[in-house]
């Protein structure tokens, strides 16, 4: 059995930044990857194991059943240097702004351009979090993950981690099964700036930023468009924007003719799902305690609503209003936990 001192209180309210009330059977809090074959194995006969990083992009219903495992795994390695480029090992647990702002003070770049994303490191992987012209997954050289039934450990390639855009192995069948313990990221003393974001590089105005200008840039910008989830809660961008195919694209422009389109992968489209919502008058709009946000329509911000209901509401709204005028179906880009209410057994 895990020992008491590794069982904290079900209570998870402040373990998710929407603050929203949640209770699960048993949390147990997990600082090294050796702990887990046990917890893992323990945990078997109390029903489904979630797994919890910063609890920054999940949508919590109050029903937590079975254990959720806090994932606190510390640490940062250096495991190779070639002189300009290094291999970085991070712990799951590990902070991601902490994490960017600490390779930017020792010279090693690559992740400014993802400051300010709140969360921890393990769960960069899993939604490849990105911003301002940057994946995650361009900086992943290896993925170090325990399986929950097999309990073999493995370090997986970033070729089988299958990273597109807000998506991974991970949120699939095929990768559902891993629990991230480490991530091992790339980093480059001499990388250049990465400044294909218009918005950033109007923003720098500068013919030739440094890492230190662009790392500003980032943080204002996103200070300004993003709600702090310490102070107001939210998950950052409560919807991806839709991936089209080039015709697809080309139909909606005929119908819609401003709509913005971006370039994507492999010859597609991403329709800008802030413009579509707030195209069709959601920017400010409350429902029972939640709202969209006024400098930011992709957002969503809480407002005194204390469970999971108001938010889905909200969202299945906008939703059906998309759906509606556009055609096109939003997909939520939080990961939704647990249960409404007590199923009776
Ligand atoms: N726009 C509006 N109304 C708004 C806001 C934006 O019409 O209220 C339109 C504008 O046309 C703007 C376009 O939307 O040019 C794009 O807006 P923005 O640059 O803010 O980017 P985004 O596509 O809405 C994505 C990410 C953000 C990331 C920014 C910057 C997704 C789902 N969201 O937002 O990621 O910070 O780009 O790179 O891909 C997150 O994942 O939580 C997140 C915040």
């Amino acid at each position: 059995m895990v020992s008491d001192s590794v069982l904290e209180s079900g209570n998870l309210s402040e373990r998710n930044t929407l603050g929203l009330t949640a209770y699960a059977d048993r949390v147990v809090t997990i600082t090294q990857a050796t702990q887990l074959e046990q917890a893992l194995t323990d945990a078997r006969s109390f029903g489904p194991i979630t797994v919890l990083g910063g609890g920054s992009n999940v949508v919590m219903h109050p029903v937590q059943p079975g254990t959720v495992l806090l994932m606190d795994i510390k640490g940062r390695a250096l495991r190779a240097d070639d002189g300009d480029r290094v291999v970085l090992r991070v712990g799951a647990g590990e902070n991601w702004h902490e994490l960017v702002l600490w390779c930017h003070h020792h010279g090693l770049h690559g992740l400014a351009n993802l400051a300010l994303i709140p969360g921890s490191v393990g769960a960069a992987p899993i939604q490849n979090i990105g911003a301002y012209g940057v994946e995650v997954a361009q900086c992943i050289r290896a993925v170090h993950v325990i399986h929950r039934e097999t309990l073999a450990t493995t370090v997986l390639p970033p070729e089988s981690c299958q990273f597109r855009y807000r998506d991974s192995c991970f949120k699939h069948e095929e990768g559902a099964q891993w629990v991230i313990t480490a991530v091992d990221l790339q980093l480059d003393r001499n990388a250049p700036v990465c400044l294909e974001y218009p918005a950033l590089k109007e923003r720098l105005q500068s013919a030739d930023p440094t890492h230190d200008a662009v790392l500003a840039g980032v943080m204002s910008l996103r200070q300004e468009k993003l709600p702090d989830p310490v102070v107001t809660p939210n998950v950052g961008s409560f919807f991806k924007n839709p991936v089209l195919t080039q015709e697809e694209g080309d139909r909606l422009r005929k119908r819609v003719s401003d709509v913005p389109l971006f370039p994507a992968r492999e010859g597609r489209v991403k329709v800008s799902a802030a413009w579509l919502i707030d195209r069709l008058g959601w920017r400010g709009v409350e429902k029972q305690g939640v709202k969209v946000s006024e400098a930011h329509a992709l957002v969503l911000v809480g407002c005194g609503a204390q469970t999971a209901g108001p938010w889905m509401s909200l969202a299945a709204d906008i939703v059906a209003s998309v759906e509606g005028a556009f055609g096109l179906t939003l997909e939520m880009e939080p990961r939704v936990l647990g249960l409404p209410e007590v199923v009776a057994s």
